[in-house]
């Protein structure tokens, strides 16, 4: 409370309260429960103010610490109570915003009844002089035309930081240039990202806001770092869960997918997918108990060319760029209802066969 605030009739009890303690500050204070500061203000503004019956100054009898007092300052901060009622609301806030997000619905509309397309794109590091730009439009494409829904797996540029920011002296494009590749790719290529995720390079630099976040605000996906999780709610009803991370923890010397089939062994979802070490790999994984079947699969991406990769003689595990998957919320087989293609092009040409026999079908109903 501030000072300004303290009414004559406060003022008239702290002195009632101060005679009722025969003038003890120390049991004065206790009784009306604030500061030895704050009841010094208060006496000597009741002096100040004529409240005094006797017309004596507020000096008292007992010792205190220091020779001197100082009248109560405004405090810049919060009260305790407002402190602590804000952060029970925060904590709120931000349950109800984690809780709504563990797994997030996308309902397919009418347009995409029957087999559809889920493409994944491996990280893009759209400005690296490495980034293999003629397959990524090419995979583009073949996603427009199947009319697939996307996830982008993360690490859109490289976006350096730190002492890595040396490293733009070693490549041709610059911070601006590259923000307007993160715009085309996310708003103007004409993919229907469902979800784009931030990667570890998309984090760094965000001290003053996300990028990323920034350009994907006005789109009907989520952007989120990290990772997502989506329940793709299929317009005959059928759901399909989505896990998808820039990475899972673990690592396998002998298993290039080990951390996402890993995830698919202890977890529930129809498809988990990862991107981050440039590498392609792929499980199928059957609980034995339900029979439920989880595909686990990580996507390279598009940086072809990596001095990084080289320095360092990381060996050469990239098979596919990006993939897809091509769902039949129809079939009753397993294999028929989730079927990976590990070629954009092969799943789109596919998709579009598949959607002319189905609609084929569906008209003689
Ligand atoms: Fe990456």
């Amino acid at each position: 409370m501030s000072k300004e605030k303290i009414t004559k009739e406060e003022l008239l009890n702290v002195i009632k309260v101060w005679k009722e303690c025969d003038k003890s500050r120390v049991k004065t204070a206790e009784v009306l429960g604030i500061g030895n500061s704050s009841l010094s203000y208060r006496l000597e503004l009741a002096r100040t103010q004529g409240l005094m019956t006797s017309g004596s100054e507020p000096v008292v009898e007992e010792k205190v610490d220091a020779p001197f007092w100082i009248k109560d300052l405004p405090d810049e901060e919060l009260p305790i109570e407002e402190i602590i009622d804000r952060a029970v609301d925060r904590f709120q806030r931000k349950q109800e915003a984690k809780e709504a997000r563990s797994l997030i619905d996308v309902n397919l509309t009418k347009q995409l009844d029957g087999p559809f397309g889920l493409a994944i794109f491996g990280d893009p590091h759209l400005d690296d002089d490495g980034c293999n730009w003629p397959k990524l439009l090419e995979d583009i494409e073949s996603v427009k035309q199947a009319n697939m829904v996307a996830i982008n797996i993360g690490d859109l540029t490289n976006n350096w930081v730190g002492r890595l920011m040396k490293l733009y002296a070693y490549q041709e494009t610059t911070r601006h240039q590259a923000i307007k590749m993160i715009k085309w790719l996310l708003t103007e290529s004409g993919v229907y990202w469902a979800a784009v995720i931030g990667g570890n390079h998309d984090m760094w630099n965000t001290e003053g806001g996300d990028i990323n976040q920034f350009i994907f605000q006005n789109e009907k996906g989520i952007y989120q770092a990290h990772g997502v999780r989506l329940n793709l709610l299929c317009p005959n009803g059928r759901e399909i869960r989505v896990n998808a991370r820039h990475n899972f923890p673990g690592n396998s010397q002998w298993n290039e997918a080990h951390a996402i089939s890993k995830a698919a062994r202890f977890g529930s979802d129809h498809i988990y997918v990862a991107g981050h070490l440039h590498i392609s790999g792929y499980q199928i994984v059957k609980d034995q108990e339900s029979g439920f079947i989880s595909h686990a699969v990580r996507v390279a991406g598009y940086k072809d060319i990596d001095s990084f990769k080289e320095q360092l003689g990381f060996r050469d595990h990239k098979i596919w760029e990006s993939m897809a998957f091509i769902i039949d919320p129809y079939a009753d087989n397993e294999l028929e209802f989730i079927k990976p293609v590990f070629s954009i092009q092969d799943a789109a040409k596919e998709l579009i066969w598949r959607k002319e026999q189905w609609q084929k079908q569906n008209r003689k109903k």
